[in-house]
């Protein structure tokens, strides 16, 4: 979706904070985008940005394959910043020197800011910057003016004279760099001239418009699944086109308690959307009937929900549009360097493999979104908490958490077992600092006592774990009296339990879900 407003783009040379440096110029309401080191200077023509950003690398500019820019970036006429690696490209480029430093500089340095200008206005010095670099600019060009210096690197910061073009040794984006976000300020709005009138009302109001723009009296289909990103497009497309938005919430009858007939009251009653919820439990049921092994598990669901939601889809209409909660994160990843050179963009498709009769243009419009960005555009909607604020729950839903073949009986036992557990989280006020916390039911029983009387029962698993990004996880060391009520009130309230085990593995070795 395409932003009138002003906007910076970030070459992404590699570094671990590409991303980050793009999240540090919205929070100062300049729209931005993180680009492959790869775009060309004709490409930024169509729709010139109002400043670019170099981002740093793992690379060395003089290795032979380190990702170059092409030159004419600097003839544009559009203020450049260059950071770390994307300082030292721009002067390699324009003919300067760059070579490995006697002493590597890693971590805190003091810069002293010699010539403030518009990029340290306002700006203390000596300053505490963060520094990360084995090279150094040894030769600068003949108009180069150092604006600040530290004991090891006499270029820390450099303007070249006349031109909007800057180079800094050190990482305004984190942390630890003091007044880095005056710097990205001063330098968005002092040498790119923006004013900063991005915001998450201006993306609804601007993405609102571009909806129906696009769109026009067409159909738009969704799969709602009640997750945060689902529900924040539902909400922003029904804003947009009402009732040509037709929401698919298929229940494949692996879902945890209530979870249906909150999706209906959501969004069916409150919201008042065209909601199509299909109840396929039996059908999944059936289909899952006996089968043990995990991944086969996930085929048949990922095949039958296909089913479900393209005959749910048949009977809407001719709908032009299939709308997705596709964000940011999904949507670009890292340059590897050193295999490939070139942007990897993937698309995501939660809704792949759809039949051939069955073709939809893509909707996506969080596609440039954050996740913290999403909450806020669902909050501003009007969306819950408890929806914004939703724990990751993978596609197969319960059948992953349900070791072995799945029945509805021993369905209904980890559904209660998990409510429970979700329940004394939430009390705790716990549920929106852990990553996923959920009951796994393992299909073997063991001898208990209760009263008098020898129980044989099953075991629930308890899984709380930490995470980033679920690629890694650590296990939660929840208090122990948390755990001991948890276990109490599920071998009390759910039939069929008398163990409660609680699981301690991180990720990895573990995976996250069980299956
Ligand atoms: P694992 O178990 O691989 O999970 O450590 C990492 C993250 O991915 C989620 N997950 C899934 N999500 N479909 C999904 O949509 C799946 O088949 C699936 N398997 C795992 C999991 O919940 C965790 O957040």
């Amino acid at each position: 979706m395409s932003q009138k407003h002003e906007r910076i783009v970030v070459y992404d040379f590699g570094s671990q904070y590409s991303q980050l440096i793009a999240r540090r110029i919205r929070e100062c309401h300049v729209f931005s985008q993180v680009v492959p080191f790869t775009t060309k200077a004709a490409e930024l023509k169509a729709d010139p940005p109002s400043g670019i950003i170099l981002s740093g690398g793992p690379a060395s500019v003089y290795a032979a394959g380190s990702p170059q820019i092409d030159a004419d970036i600097f003839s544009l006429g559009i203020p450049v910043l260059g950071i770390c690696y994307g300082m030292q490209l721009l002067i390699h480029t324009l003919g300067g020197q760059v070579a490995p430093s006697k002493s590597r500089e890693y971590g805190r340095a003091e810069m002293h800011i010699k010539e403030q200008g518009k990029l340290f206005a306002g700006v203390k010095s000596p300053l505490n910057v963060w520094m990360s670099h084995g090279d150094k600019v040894l030769k600068t060009l003949d108009d180069t003016v150092v604006l600040a210096s530290t004991a090891n690197t006499e270029n820390a910061a450099i303007a070249l004279a006349g031109r909007e073009i800057y180079g800094i040794q050190f990482h305004p984006e984190v942390v630890h760099t003091e007044n880095g976000m005056r710097i990205l300020e001063n330098f968005c709005r002092r040498i790119c001239g923006c004013s900063g009138d991005w915001s998450m009302s201006t993306f609804i109001a601007d993405t609102v418009e571009s909806i129906r723009r696009r769109v026009g009296s067409d159909l738009v289909i969704l799969g709602l699944s009640g997750g945060v990103d689902s529900s924040v497009a539902a909400a922003l497309i029904h804003k947009a086109i009402g009732t040509q938005l037709n929401c698919i919430f298929v229940n494949n009858g692996m879902l945890r308690k209530n979870e249906p007939e909150q999706v209906e009251q959501l969004f069916g009653e409150n919201f008042q959307m065209k909601l199509y919820s299909v109840n396929a439990s039996e059908r999944f049921l059936e289909k899952l009937a006996g089968i043990e092994e995990p991944e086969q598990k996930r085929k048949i669901i990922g095949r039958e929900f296909i089913e479900v939601f393209a005959n749910t889809a048949r009977s809407i209409g001719e709908a032009r549009f299939l709308a997705q909660g596709t964000t940011y994160p999904d949507v670009i990843e890292s340059i590897s360097i050193n295999g490939n050179p070139s942007a990897v963009i993937k698309s995501h498709h939660n809704v792949g493999g759809l039949p051939a009769d069955l073709k939809f243009e893509l909707l996506e419009p969080l596609a440039c979104l954050f996740k913290d960005e999403v909450r806020e555009v669902g909050r501003q909607l009007g969306l819950p908490e408890q929806v914004l604020m939703r724990q990751p729950f993978p596609g197969p839903g319960l059948a992953v958490r349900h070791l072995g073949a799945v029945t509805r009986e021993t369905l209904a036992i980890l559904r209660e077992a998990d409510a429970v557990f979700t329940d004394e989280i939430f009390q705790a006020g716990l549920y929106e600092k852990i990553w996923q916390a959920f009951a796994i039911f393992i299909p073997m029983r063991t001898v208990g006592v209760m009263g008098d009387l020898r129980t044989y029962d099953y075991i629930i698993a308890l899984r709380a774990v930490e995470s980033q990004d679920g690629m890694t996880a650590d296990w939660v060391n929840l208090p122990h009296p948390l755990l001991q009520r948890i276990a109490n009130r599920i071998i009390n309230e759910v039939r069929g339990v008398n163990r409660v085990v609680y699981d301690i593995t991180s990720k990895p070795p573990a995976t996250i879900e069980w299956e």
